[in-house]
């Protein structure tokens, strides 16, 4: 069997469970693509699934590959596969399905509807760190996939955006915006200058005091951060409005007694809508942040990283 280069998980731990490793380099079944992969992005719910948060909703097999956010080229498609229309050789991004082998390794298996063309004017290195936090964004403040349910952000309406700096909040400003809503945007000392420019209207730097006390009558609350950055966001919302996490679901109850609404996303897959947001880097609409490439090998350092919660953008493994 042909291997490849992979960092694997053989049972849940902490960072020194993961192994760079030789693995089986895997075959695409019907509708499926194998991937080179040339970068994988990293996400809080890489080291969430090797720390074994998600095992009451994920059956996982070990060895595992981490990894969900993916840039690479069409290596393989099955005969007789029409897969989408790609083609031997295109140039694709994707966040794949969370229940199977990850990005963290030469080649993945990646369903074709779970992809969509690069955008042209991005590396694969800034390709790989869009898909995931990209999708999270539009799902949570648009368009949410059944059975979740998103802040259906109008043009003209102010969200307040926690984490403007992260993965997800860096795309979630930018894609608001784009929108025609107005931003309010939280991040520490050193982002505030970092999120102005990047378009929010207002920056609150939450180490300074508490967000509530600078905010209030907002639409929208995006809650990427949870527990009780959660609990205290209930007291900006306008009546009416609507807290939406991606981090635990907001309690309907609360929701009832605040005169609020409560909406949760979990991120799919979604072609369309990633067609859509690579249209928008191509058209200069929305620019990809990244505070650092690592090579594959080094992707314990990545978790490392990511798990002290203070990451700019987001961090990316460069595989080929
Ligand atoms: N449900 C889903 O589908 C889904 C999808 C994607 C992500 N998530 C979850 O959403 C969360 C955010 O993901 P992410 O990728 O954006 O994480 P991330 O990139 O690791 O977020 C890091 C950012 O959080 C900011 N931050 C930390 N504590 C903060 C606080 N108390 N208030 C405001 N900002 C704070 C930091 O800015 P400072 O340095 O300025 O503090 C840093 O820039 C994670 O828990 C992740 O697992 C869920």
């Amino acid at each position: 069997m042909t291997t490849m280069k992979a960092v694997r998980i053989h049972a849940y731990g902490g960072v020194e469970a993961l192994r760079y490793e030789d693995a089986p380099r895997p075959s695409p079944g019907a509708g499926e693509i194998l991937v080179r992969v040339h970068a994988a992005g990293v996400n809080p719910v890489d080291w969430k699934v090797r720390k074994g948060y998600l095992q009451d909703a994920m059956r996982y097999r070990f060895p595992l590959v981490l990894g969900w956010d993916v840039s690479g080229t069409v290596a393989e498609l099955r005969a007789g596969t029409t897969a989408n229309g790609f083609a031997l050789g295109d140039a694709v991004f994707g966040r794949p399905d969370l229940s199977r082998d990850g990005a963290y390794a030469e080649y993945m298996i990646v369903k074709a509807t779970e992809l969509a063309l690069k955008p042209a004017t991005l590396d694969h290195v800034h390709a790989a760190a869009v898909p995931l936090a990209a999708l999270t964004a539009w799902q949570a403040l648009f368009e949410a996939p059944k059975p979740f349910t998103s802040a259906n952000l109008q043009p003209g309406q102010t969200v307040l955006i926690h984490a403007g700096a992260g993965g997800v909040g860096t795309f979630a400003i930018q894609l608001a915006k784009w929108r025609g809503a107005r931003v309010i945007a939280t991040g520490s000392t050193r982002n505030v200058e970092f999120l102005k420019e990047l378009g929010a209207d207002e920056v609150i730097d939450y180490s300074r005091g508490p967000f509530e006390k600078q905010a209030r009558d907002v639409d929208v609350v995006f809650d990427t951060v949870g527990f009780e950055t959660q609990a205290r966001s209930w007291s900006v919302l306008k009546e009416g409005g609507t807290l939406v996490s991606i981090v635990s679901a907001p309690s309907e109850d609360l929701a009832k007694s605040q005169s609020a609404h409560a909406a949760y996303v979990f991120v799919q897959p979604d072609r369309t809508q990633l067609t859509e947001i690579a249209r928008l880097i191509d058209a200069g609409a929305l620019s990809v942040v990244i505070e650092d490439v690592l090579p594959l090998e080094e992707a314990a350092r990545a978790h490392t990283l990511s798990e002290a919660g203070h990451v700019r953008g987001k961090l990316v493994l460069r595989v080929a």
